[in-house]
């Protein structure tokens, strides 16, 4: 009973900050993007539950947001890991290995894309470029830059992430 209280007050707070989030970006122009990125600022994902909230807000079909926030790859609807792993999949990246890389780091790391370990240590996300073309084929490791990703890179990376 307590721990039903205890989310049910989780859920509360969510959507009591979600809407403070949403009230303070609704007024600007294409207001849509600049809410789901301060909800996921806030929560480091987009809570589903707060989905409806925003289409209530700006007047749009649940399946509208729906639709902008899956569109979007940097947009999550689960906690990612303590750990977040990116790697560019992108054109430039590609051409440098990036797939046979990219291939690598799944199973080095066990998941599949957009999926974090059991043990909640690591997510893995693609990226289509990171502004890193000229050292590809790059990643981004908890935001550090990574250029010329190689297989000894991506085996240290899935050590120290699980350490
Ligand atoms: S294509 Fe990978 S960093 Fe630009």
């Amino acid at each position: 009973m307590e721990m039903q209280t205890a989310g049910t007050n989780k859920r509360a707070d969510i959507a009591a900050r979600a809407i403070e989030i949403i009230d303070q970006n609704k007024s600007a122009e294409g207001p849509l993007l600049p809410i789901l990125h301060g909800l996921q600022e806030e929560f480091g994902y987009v809570p589903p539950e707060t989905l409806p909230l925003v289409a209530n807000a700006l007047n749009l079909s649940r399946a509208e947001v729906h639709g902008v926030f899956t569109f979007y790859h940097d947009y999550r609807s689960h906690p990612a890991g303590r750990h977040v792993l990116r790697i560019c999949r992108a054109e430039a990246c590609q051409s440098m290995g990036g797939d046979a890389l990219a291939e690598r780091a799944v199973e080095l790391l066990g998941i599949d894309w957009s999926e974090t370990s059991a043990d909640g240590a690591v997510t893995l996300e693609p990226v289509y470029c990171l502004g890193l073309c000229a050292c590809a084929p790059a990643a981004m490791l908890d935001g550090e830059m990574i250029g010329r990703l190689d297989d000894e890179q991506l085996q240290e990376i899935a050590t120290e992430v699980r350490l």
